[in-house]
């Protein structure tokens, strides 16, 4: 199966847009979406349609965005920026994007297996654990591998890093994925994978990031490209949401 898997849209659609739009030509069964669609951007509902009118088979979890702008938790968590850009979001849903926000399924969901029965992919938002949890760590990581035990290669967002830890019998490796690369994975050791962040980068990359997986070849490709950031921003000043949310993006922070 050839998968495409982005996450953290974030109501940017000049970003989502763009990478659709380069993908386009390249034949996927599946696109992997692990959540927060919306939050912070000014453009949710066009995200939100862009992922509803995705071809090919969609696997998609909720993020913790995507639950406040849906009401299906308060925020009270949120800062002040990110509960003003829920709220702003969940005013401006359409009815269809905001019932279909909230039907979102909660992480972790397995979507491919193998002949052994054991989950070959899966995907979440924060963690296996808990997906509102942050990966970061060695020690978080092992515990989002105890949490799914049997999967090969899990997909996570929610840091908005690209990145991955890899389990192997000597222990445990994580890594930040700079640029565009591509790696071969190994069948005898375990992947906790984060594609980055379409629509926010934290890694002062400020271009979209995203990846493509081939669970046959079983080859893993990052990609960043380059968008028009001045067009998301320009939407996030007309929306009168706060200007951080603007400046960052151009920082890719
Ligand atoms: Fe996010």
């Amino acid at each position: 199966m050839r998968y495409l898997v982005v996450s953290d849209m974030h109501g940017n659609w000049d970003a989502f847009k763009r990478v659709i739009r380069k993908v386009r030509r390249k034949r996927f069964d599946s696109t992997l979406v692990l959540g927060d669609l919306v939050g912070y951007g000014a453009a949710p509902n066009q995200v939100m349609d862009e992922v509803r009118s995705l071809p090919g088979k969609l696997h998609i979890v909720r993020g913790n965005h995507d639950k406040v702008a849906a009401g299906i938790e308060s925020g009270d968590d949120f800062n002040d920026v990110a509960l003003t850009s829920a709220r702003w979001t969940a005013e401006r849903l359409t009815k269809s994007n905001h019932e279909a926000l909230r039907q979102l399924p909660i992480g972790p969901t397995v979507v491919e297996t193998g002949t052994d029965g054991r989950a070959i992919v899966a995907i979440c938002h924060g963690s296996p654990a808990d997906e509102d949890v942050y990966l970061f760590s060695d020690r978080e990581a092992l515990e989002a591998f105890d949490a799914e035990p049997r999967s090969y290669v899990t997909f996570f967002g929610h840091t908005h890093l690209p990145s991955m830890f890899v389990l192997h019998q000597a222990g445990i490796r994580g890594a930040l994925l700079r640029g565009d690369g591509e790696l071969r994975l190994h069948p005898r050791m375990r992947y906790l994978i984060n594609p980055g962040s379409i629509g926010q980068p934290r890694d002062r990359d400020p271009k979209a990031s995203y990846m493509i997986f081939d669970s046959r070849q079983m080859t893993l490709k990052w990609r960043r490209l380059r968008y028009p950031v001045g067009l998301a921003q320009k939407r996030i000043h007309d929306a009168g949401l706060p200007a951080p949310l603007a400046d960052r993006l151009a920082e890719g922070i």
